[in-house]
């Protein structure tokens, strides 16, 4: 037998009890003749004592145990000394006396600490090199412990309301839209590609056309994106959903009722700000706070002040108004700020693609003090602060330009100022819901209007929406919601009329031809009799990490990829043989085939622009 109990399971109670333990060594301390070792697994930890008193042989051989070795060791529990107990470990009040010791996998010395009592944090890369290893550790492996629970408090919520789970295929094929495919060459028909899915989209709506009613998958996603914090590259999961017959306020309940018993099972020390989920329109999120995802865990909304200012011979100000621009304002309030931090937080508002920041501080003891305030009037500076609210111990902060540059630069202004001065709270979660999402974007250089999210979602209104003069008018039934400055869901009631969907896409310059060749598939399938359905994505992993608080989205995968994309412990991606290659027709002109450096190459200048999360589909 290797063991009778885990190393996170005995306590007092087992006083004087024979054990068997088999484990890692963390780590050694040697004390007068005594030998401690804190012995480690997934459980937890015990401390196992070596006595030369009572065992002469296992003593001289626990000498020559190293961090990691696996061990197996037969013993008696006994309580600490008085003193030695230690409250924070269920294991604290005992420890294991020796009789036996046997060595069962030796290890080389780990490149980083695995012990995490002291404060040495191995970098990134090691710890992604030797992921078995950092797996260890007892934060990691809480980690793979939530993420394991998530997996199955979901999966217990949609099956117990009788959606049924479908694995929709892996193997699939290229699609015209959203970001870059990963694409797998086919042996048995040469030069012919499959893709891996960038989501289940077309399968989920098929489903319901197939009359499977309520789906849901906790669902693989590919995409060849470049990675950020809140976006793992190459592979991540969805909470993936798709009904038929329901309208957009029954999609939110089934969101919003899962997000909260998801709450409570996983972070019940977390709290949901408010009795419902915000909602806010597309516009007005922007408008606000300057962006489609808003941290509503704080204040501090922009405020037009365009009109305050509208007489206004301040440079700046008649500029951005004379070129049909905008005003805005936010309040800072009880902070005081140095020139150094107003200049920082300025070189934030510029690096977003403001011209500069204005700004006023309502100093308690000497008054109003900004380089801006001799241009104003008294009636505006009155009007000013009666908009703002302004009070002493306020700063104000000023963007005037585009509605687009300002509500980006102010946006991320108070971003940057969330941060500094820790204005949300790490235990609220407050979702909204971001509607009303225009259904075609005009690309500013090329002036070609595009779809600005799914396009298959429904236009509000109907097919008649079409009908509309200014196509940017249009809206579309197509839903986010927010989560503390992160998107976590995307979703949208889909176009089930196939002659309004290839509408929509005449109104993209893509013909009907292009729709049934691109789309085959939907094309057929909505000649036959389509329910009205719509559904949503969850960001699995992305929610995760809210929950968590981790920073980094890397944290929530057992086997993460790096910054680069890459595996570095199996090394993928990776070359292949020649007679691989030649199997799958496959010529490369890759720089090893080449002979060019492959560490020197650019091989991303020459692909379209990455894409954004709220474009995919
Ligand atoms: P979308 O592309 O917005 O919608 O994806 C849905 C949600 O998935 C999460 N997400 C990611 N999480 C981690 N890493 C990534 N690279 C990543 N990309 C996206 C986000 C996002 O809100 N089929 C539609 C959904 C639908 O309409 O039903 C879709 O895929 O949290
Ligand atoms: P200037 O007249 O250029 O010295 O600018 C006066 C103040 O207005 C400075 O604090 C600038 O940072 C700020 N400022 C300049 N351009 C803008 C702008 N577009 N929006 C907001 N503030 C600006």
């Amino acid at each position: 037998m290797y063991r009778s109990h885990t190393c996170g399971e005995l306590t007092a109670a087992h006083d004087k009890d024979k054990v068997v333990l088999s484990a890692w060594v963390r780590r050694r301390r040697d004390h007068g003749g005594l030998i401690f070792i804190d012995l480690a697994d997934r459980y937890g930890m015990t401390q196992i004592v070596f006595d030369p008193e009572s065992d002469r042989q296992a003593h001289a051989m626990a000498d020559s145990l190293r961090s990691e070795y696996v061990i197996r060791v037969e013993g008696s529990v006994r309580k600490r000394p008085e003193g030695m107990t230690n409250p924070n470990m269920t294991t604290g009040e005992i420890e294991v006396l020796v009789s036996d010791l046997q060595i069962v996998s030796k290890s080389k010395t780990p490149p980083f600490e695995l012990d995490e009592s002291g404060s040495v944090e191995a970098g990134e890369e090691v710890r992604l090199k030797h992921r078995y290893l950092d797996l260890r550790r007892q934060s990691v492996q809480n980690i793979m412990q939530f993420r394991a629970k998530m997996n199955k408090v979901t999966r217990d919520w949609f099956s117990s309301r009788d959606f049924t789970e479908v694995q929709t295929p892996i193997f699939t094929v290229s699609s015209p839209e959203g970001a870059r495919d990963f694409v797998i060459p086919s042996r048995l028909h040469p030069g012919q590609f499959y893709a891996l899915p960038q989501a289940p989209q077309q399968y989920k709506q098929l489903l319901m056309v197939g009359g499977l009613d309520k789906y849901f998958q906790i669902a693989p996603c590919f995409r060849d994106e470049d990675p950020r914090a809140d976006r793992h590259s190459c592979e991540f999961y969805q909470i993936d959903v798709e009904m038929s017959f329901v309208t957009q306020e029954q999609i939110f309940e089934v969101a919003e009722n899962f997000m909260r018993d998801a709450v409570s099972q996983m972070v019940p020390d977390k709290s949901i700000v408010g009795d419902t989920f915000h909602r806010l329109s597309y516009h007005e999120a922007m408008s606000r706070y300057g962006t489609d995802k808003p941290d509503l865990r704080f204040g501090m909304e922009m405020i037009d002040i365009s009109d305050v200012f509208a007489e206004s011979d301040f440079a700046v100000f008649k500029g951005a108004l004379d070129n049909n621009g905008v005003i805005k304002c936010i309040k800072l309030s009880g902070q005081s700020m140095t020139r150094k931090e107003i200049d920082q937080i300025t070189a934030v508002a510029q690096s977003s693609g403001a011209k500069g920041l204005a700004y006023i501080i309502y100093d308690p003891k000497e008054g109003p003090r900004s380089p801006i305030l001799k241009f104003f009037s008294d009636a505006e500076k009155q009007a000013l602060v009666d908009r703002m609210g302004a009070e002493d111990g306020d700063i104000l902060f000023f963007g005037a330009d585009s509605f687009d540059v300002v509500t980006k630069a102010l946006g991320s202004v108070r971003l940057a100022l969330r941060d500094k001065y820790n204005l949300a709270a790490d235990t609220d979660l407050a979702f909204t819901w971001v509607t009303d999402f225009p259904m075609f974007e005009k690309d500013e250089k090329t002036g070609k209007i595009d779809f600005g999210h799914n396009p298959f979602s429904i236009p509000a209104g109907g097919i008649k929406a079409f009908e509309q003069e200014d196509v940017l008018q249009i809206m579309s039934q197509q839903y986010d919601l927010a989560l503390n400055g992160y998107e976590v869901l995307s979703g949208s009631i889909r176009n089930h009329d196939l002659e309004s969907l290839t509408k929509a896409f005449e109104m993209v310059g893509r013909s009907e031809d292009e729709v049934k060749s691109k789309f085959g598939a939907m094309y057929e399938a909505f000649q036959y009799g389509v329910p009205p359905h719509g559904g949503f994505a969850f960001g699995f992993d992305r929610l995760l990490m809210i929950f968590m608080g981790e920073e980094n989205i890397r944290e929530i995968y057992a086997f993460p990829k790096s910054g680069k994309a890459q595996d570095a412990m199996m090394q993928a991606p990776a070359y292949i043989d020649e007679e691989q290659l030649d199997e799958l027709h496959i010529q490369v002109s890759s720089p090893r085939h080449s002979g060019l450096d492959p560490e020197s190459s650019d091989n991303t200048s020459e692909k379209k622009e990455d894409s954004s999360d709220e474009y995919n589909w």
